[in-house]
């Protein structure tokens, strides 16, 4: 069994999304959330659906010794980033090679980068006049939305486009692609 660490600092959708794909796999299971925001709404939908969700600071996730601890005691296999909104650390990087994955809410490698998350990302988008965004998929390295893609897909910007209307085209896109995209990417690993 492949055993999976979830990481959010929000709503938690996606979170939610991944945990119900993968409840009944025989080969891949979510053994918990973690979240670095006391109060987000990942905390509620976690316990409505029964998972384990652990707060760690911020300083706990740049420091990463409490964290990798955690993970070690879990024997967690692949981290998954979903709306996670702090940079891993390097020495998370150095325990989980190519074992790291996150999505974002944009046509990589345009509109990433430090600051570029949620609500922003779709603003910058539209006020460049972009015809099309999407979302990438792609393996963590040390530098903000830079890691190798493993897939993309793409929604057009309709006249009239909202920053709010593009960021639920965009979700619809995440609820649809990234739990099979995570599942291709860990078994075609380990094959
Ligand atoms: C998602 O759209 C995700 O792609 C984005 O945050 C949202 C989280 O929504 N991530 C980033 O912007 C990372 N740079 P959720 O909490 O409802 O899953």
């Amino acid at each position: 069994m492949h055993k999976l660490s979830i990481w959010a600092s929000g709503s938690g959708s996606n979170a939610e999304n991944i945990y119900n794909y993968f409840k009944n796999s025989k080969e891949i299971s979510i053994d918990h959330i973690l979240c670095n925001k006391k109060d987000a709404g990942v905390f509620e939908r976690a316990k409505k659906l029964g998972v384990d969700a652990k707060y760690f600071s911020s300083a706990e996730f740049r420091n990463s010794t409490s964290v990798l601890d955690f993970l070690k005691e879990r024997e967690i296999n692949y981290i998954i980033l979903a709306g996670f909104l702090l940079k891993v650390s390097e020495e998370i990087i150095f325990h989980y090679p190519a074992r790291i994955i996150n999505i974002h809410p944009a046509l990589l490698p345009d509109y990433g980068g430090k600051g570029m998350y949620g609500l922003h990302v779709h603003e910058a988008v539209i006020v460049a006049g972009e015809k099309h965004s999407g979302i990438t998929i792609h393996l963590v390295d040390e530098e903000y939305d830079h890691g190798t893609t493993i897939f993309q897909s793409i929604c057009e910007i309709e006249k009239g486009e909202t920053p709010k209307s593009l960021a639920e085209k965009v979700h619809q896109l995440e609820y649809k692609h990234y739990p099979e995209v995570i599942q291709n990417y860990i078994l075609s690993f380990n094959s």
